[in-house]
């Protein structure tokens, strides 16, 4: 009998190399394929406890009584398999969406496991922005184990496809990148390194994202890791470290060194983890809406703020198209390194701490704490500012952050403690980026001009053909027809006319305020060239300057294309070109979409215009910015890449937007056009308001898609490029 068969027989549940291995866990949902949202898979466990413990007992016990020497337990040394263990293992391998999970005493051992599968001459490619005990343990191996590591910039896929071949054995990556907060392309990697060598393993360290918020194993990711010290067990009152794999013969690799050496986590700790591990979503809420709004308030005060979060992450788009959300760790420089210091030492709320993922507050100093086993010169040539400060947020009242970082900041200026105070902020960080400001002036304008060139045409067919219907009753496509034929037969008399002029004027001008908005703000921050900020006072101007020029050109288009002032007949025919109208005829003057009472047009009730500013705004904000803050949210199965989830929000946001807006058109058309002179009751307008609204939403969302759908996509596209062209000279 082989020694394996041999061991089969005697320790039934053991494997052929001794394992005692746990089954791979089932869903917990008892729906067939659906399973319960990850809030409930976190709280939720089954257990055969004798006693239905509802907490997972602790079997602090070495080892196990055999039913007799033939063995027949399921469990005989805790170095192998102890059941606290086992339920940990199997609860984290469900939320990990992985076939197995390993839980081993910490995440550093879970690396160190891992780095066992290496053989000398294998290589690794990993990242220059790397957690410091990380780099430690492959400096280590590279020293003393042959194992040739290469640290590249992962946030850059070309740098990776670089060093990739046949050799690579090995490519592990971290992201968000800590401390600098940088972004990795886990599929775009993975799908090079498999390329590379089948054979290689794709590892991603999910420490700062959690299993909440990102499951690489998902994304083209052989092995994931995390620290469970961190937001897993969140307390920081445990050392843990978990594995998490969907290949089984790769889960048994790793179980052996594990087995071997004995860094299984202990069924006390594994108890802490697993308690821990339930409240993961309630603290990770939390953590990370404070972070945002931290990251704000540091960021409209000057700072250099690092943080996915923002519009202003150079790697917004990518972050969000993996990740489930922002986390709970930022950065920010100061521009001096003993002011950072002070303001390490100033907080009192904030804990000087390494480590993150605690419910509480932490701040620290990288180069100084957590990552000072990277030397100086290194950190110098990775571009690690030596005055950032990470802050690792916690769930505490985010207006008392806010307060004791403002106090910590105000101190080293010797300034009024008041948290009212404007904030001192360093020289360096008030710097404005002039650099070729004019060159991007003129891309704001170039692209503004350009998306009208290319939209006006059709919105002053649609414009038209609107107040024709609504004054005239002539059929809209009656109207289409004729323009467009007009356009053919005489474009110069159609592109030099004063309704395609004052279109033209309205839409580029709002592009165009738009855009300088964005290029003012991304100098007076120093943002990089190409950013978009979705804020107050950019939906405020615009609109603005939008409605403004709108009461204007309705009012001309009224009197160009409106019906005569004069009443006619009611109820008679009116004939417009030949053709029959659809509606009778107005009975009141011109029929617009912003009234003016000049030109003789009846006074103007001030709900109409309260209205029809409303719809106007409403209209604004769904297209300059709703887009910018939903595009990331949009599900990879209905678009697939950054730029074609932003150009959905782009066209379907306003159009959208139309369905709600279009009552307050109605409306206020209402209140002003169609206002018989009895007056009308509410429930007739009601009414007329019912019959009017689909076909009405039609006709608006024809004219606002090309407006604010095309012509925001090409201004915005174009601008995009053209200003990311500036960049790169400057780089
Ligand atoms: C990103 C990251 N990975 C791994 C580790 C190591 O985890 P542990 O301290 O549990 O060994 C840490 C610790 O700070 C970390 O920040």
């Amino acid at each position: 009998m082989s020694a394996s068969n041999m061991l089969k027989k005697t320790f039934p549940q053991v494997d052929a190399e001794g394992h005692n291995l746990p089954p791979s866990p089932a869903p917990s949902s008892p729906h067939g394929a659906r399973r319960y949202n990850i809030a409930t898979e976190l709280v939720f466990t089954e257990s055969n406890d004798q006693y239905n413990a509802s907490s997972v007992p602790i079997y602090q016990s070495a080892t196990f009584k055999q039913s007799s020497h033939e063995g027949g337990g399921e469990y005989d040394y805790t170095r192998s398999g102890n059941p606290t263990r086992t339920h940990l293992e199997r609860h984290l391998a469900k939320i990990m969406s992985a076939q197995r999970a390993l839980v081993v005493s910490s995440g550093m051992a879970a690396l160190d496991v891992i780095t066992r599968l290496l053989r000398p001459g294998d290589e690794v490619v990993t990242g220059d922005d790397l957690y410091g005990g990380t780099n430690r343990l492959l400096k280590y191996l590279a020293t003393n184990g042959g194992i040739i590591v290469h640290h590249v910039d992962t946030t850059n896929p070309d740098k990776v496809k670089e060093v990739l071949s046949e050799k690579t054995a090995m490519v592990l990556l971290e992201t968000p990148t800590n401390p600098l907060i940088k972004i990795v392309d886990i599929p775009t990697i993975a799908t090079a390194s498999h390329e590379a060598n089948p054979g290689a393993l794709v590892i991603v360290d999910n420490t700062m994202m959690s299993p909440l918020l990102l499951n690489p194993l998902d994304l083209g990711a052989d092995i994931v890791y995390e620290s469970g010290t961190k937001y897993l067990s969140g307390h920081h009152d445990v050392m843990a470290g978990v594995i998490a794999v969907n290949d089984a013969s790769l889960g048994e690799r790793l179980f052996f060194p594990i087995n071997a050496s004995g860094c299984g986590l202990s069924p006390f700790d594994s108890w802490l983890l697993m308690r821990g591990v339930k409240t993961l979503k309630v603290r990770m809420d939390q953590q990370q809406s404070n972070a945002q709004r931290i990251a704000e308030f540091l960021e409209s005060h000057g700072f250099k703020v690092r943080y996915p979060g923002l519009r202003s992450h150079p790697q917004y788009n990518l972050h969000h198209s993996m990740s489930r959300g922002s986390g709970a760790v930022l950065s920010f420089e100061t521009g001096d390194v003993s002011v950072s210091e002070r303001i390490v030492a100033n907080a009192k709320l904030w804990a000087i701490s390494v480590s993150f993922g605690c419910v509480n507050s932490l701040i620290s100093l990288p180069c100084r704490m957590s990552h000072a086993s990277i030397d100086a010169k290194t950190r110098a040539e990775r571009a690690m500012p030596e005055d950032l400060i990470r802050l690792c947020v916690g769930i505490e009242d985010v207006d008392d952050l806010i307060d004791d970082l403002q106090r910590a900041i105000a101190a080293i200026m010797s300034r009024s403690l008041s948290p009212d105070a404007a904030l001192p902020i360093p020289s360096r960080d008030r710097k404005w980026n002039t650099s070729r400001l004019g060159a991007r002036l003129g891309v704001d304008v170039v692209s503004a001009a350009t998306a009208g060139v290319l939209t006006c045409p059709v919105i002053t067919v649609i414009d038209r053909a609107i107040i024709e219907k609504a004054s005239k009753g002539v059929p809209i496509r009656q109207t289409i027809t004729s323009s467009f034929r007009s356009i053919l037969s005489k474009p110069s008399g159609f592109f030099l006319g004063t309704p395609f002029l004052l279109i033209y004027a309205v839409y580029t001008s709002t592009y165009l305020t738009a855009n300088t908005i964005d290029t003012v703000t991304s100098t007076l921050k120093d943002k990089p060239f190409s950013t978009v900020f979705p804020d107050t006072a950019k939906f405020l101007t615009t609109t603005a300057v939008n409605m403004g020029i709108c009461v204007y050109k309705d009012a001309r288009f009224a009197r160009l294309f409106g019906a005569n002032p004069q009443p006619p007949q009611p109820q008679g025919p009116s004939s417009t070109n030949g053709s029959p109208p659809t509606i009778p005829p107005r009975t009141t003057p011109p029929a617009s979409c912003h009234p003016s009472g000049a030109m003789g047009a009846p006074k103007v009730p001030k709900i109409s215009y309260t209205l029809f500013c409303l719809r106007d705004s409403i209209t604004i904000f769904a297209s300059f910015n709703i887009p910018a803050l939903i595009a990331p949210s949009i599900p990879d199965a209905v678009a697939a890449t950054p730029g074609m989830k932003a150009a959905l929000a782009q066209f379907s946001c306003p159009a959208l937007m139309q369905f709600a807006s279009t009552p307050m058109h109605l409306l206020g058309l209402d209140l002003y056009n169609r206002q018989p002179p009895g007056g009308l009751g509410w429930r007739e307008r009601a009414l007329r308001i019912r019959r009017d609204y689909v076909p009405s939403c039609f006709a608006r969302m024809g004219k606002i898609v090309p407006a604010y759908g095309v012509g925001g996509v090409v201004n915005i596209r174009m601008r995009a490029g053209l200003m990311g062209y500036l960049e790169g000279l400057e780089a």
